[in-house]
């Protein structure tokens, strides 16, 4: 067996963690997938940039035009990141028969339910374990491992940017400093107020609840206050001169489907020591499920990063070429105006 023809769009942070590793594959990989993958296009805006990654000039383009109509890839991997252009490439692959892996969130959040029809309407895959969660599995473990269940609720921490900030304060940084060092390191949005504002997060939370529910979810009403919030600025203060105590901001998504009205919130909250969610620290992620009969299960690990969410991009790459099919569900874009509805009982 080959291994698969890849076109990677966009070569960030996450898009040079996979270049790197697709253009010196470790035999596992190779193992895994069959056979040695070929990376023949980067789609990149501007080739002369200087990079951490080098890669031959022959496979960075500008055009659009010559990765998607080329019949020999295989794989189309999107890791633009923002709603357009790459909603138009990710639509334009499928279309044409072509799989897609992404990560980007922002894409998913607005367009999961027309892009999963648009999958199932070709045929084809469409896989985004690194779109929640970085490097933490859990796309696949909730439609597949947890398919049994019915989820009641969902607390966790979906940003990894937020929750590396907040353990960097309680340790003695002001926040701009904590920002900064978080995009240093390559774990912040291009524009870091996605973060901090908490978009990013209510982003996660709604595919999430797209996943648990079957139901398009508009992730523009989930209740949502972020650490840019004058409110928690002065409540983070007044907590930094009790630094004796032990409880810790973190800043939590919740989907709660246990009311009669389903809600979905992203804000920081002051959790005590003995909250799981705390030992979620540094860029890491953690997502609490209770769901009938399994109990809470917890999932937990790196949450952003180039090297976290390569591990997820790539294992889509595997159960895509094995044709590991995800078992999406068919969303209904009818309920779009919805903030969530509960699972069927
Ligand atoms: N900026 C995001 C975060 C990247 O900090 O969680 C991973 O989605």
């Amino acid at each position: 067996m080959k291994g698969p023809t890849v076109a990677l769009l966009g070569l960030g942070t996450v898009g040079s963690a996979v270049a790197r590793r697709l253009l010196s594959p470790p035999p596992w990989l190779v193992a895994r997938l069959g056979g040695v993958p070929r990376l023949k296009w980067v789609l990149v805006r501007h080739p002369e940039k200087p990079r951490a990654i080098r890669v031959d000039r022959s496979l960075l383009t500008t055009d659009p035009e010559r990765v998607l109509r080329d019949p020999e890839v295989d794989v189309v991997i999107e890791l633009i990141g923002g709603v357009e252009p790459a909603r138009r490439y990710v639509s334009r692959a499928l279309e044409a028969g072509r799989p897609v892996i992404t990560a980007n969130k922002a894409l998913l959040a607005e367009s999961l339910a027309e892009l999963a029809a648009l999958a199932r309407r070709r045929g084809v895959e469409l896989a985004f374990e690194g779109a929640v969660a970085g490097g933490v599995p859990i796309i696949r473990p909730l439609l597949r491992c947890l398919a049994a269940n019915r989820v009641r609720r969902l607390r966790a921490v979906l940003n990894g940017t937020c929750n590396y900030v907040l353990t960097r304060v309680a340790q003695g940084a002001t926040l701009e400093a904590a920002v900064r060092a978080a995009q240093e390191a390559g774990y912040a949005e291009a524009d870091p107020s996605d973060d901090l504002s908490g978009r990013d997060a209510a982003r996660k939370l709604a595919i999430l609840a797209m996943l648990v529910t079957g139901e398009a979810v508009d992730w523009n009403r989930v209740r949502r206050t972020g650490l840019d919030d004058p409110a928690f600025r002065r409540a983070l203060e007044a907590t930094a001169s009790g630094a004796q105590s032990r409880s810790r901001w973190r800043l939590v998504a919740t989907a709660d489907w246990r009311g009669a009205v389903p809600s979905l919130t992203v804000q920081p909250e002051l959790l005590p020591p003995d909250d799981p969610l705390l030992q979620a620290a540094g860029v890491e992620n953690m997502i609490l499920i209770e769901a009938d009969p399994v109990g809470t299960v917890r999932f937990a690990g790196p949450g952003a990063g180039g090297d976290a969410t390569a591990s997820a991009v790539l294992a889509d790459l595997i159960a895509v070429w094995r044709g590991d099919r995800l078992p999406l569900p068919d969303l209904n874009r009818g309920a779009l105006d919805r903030v969530g509805i509960a699972a069927a009982p």
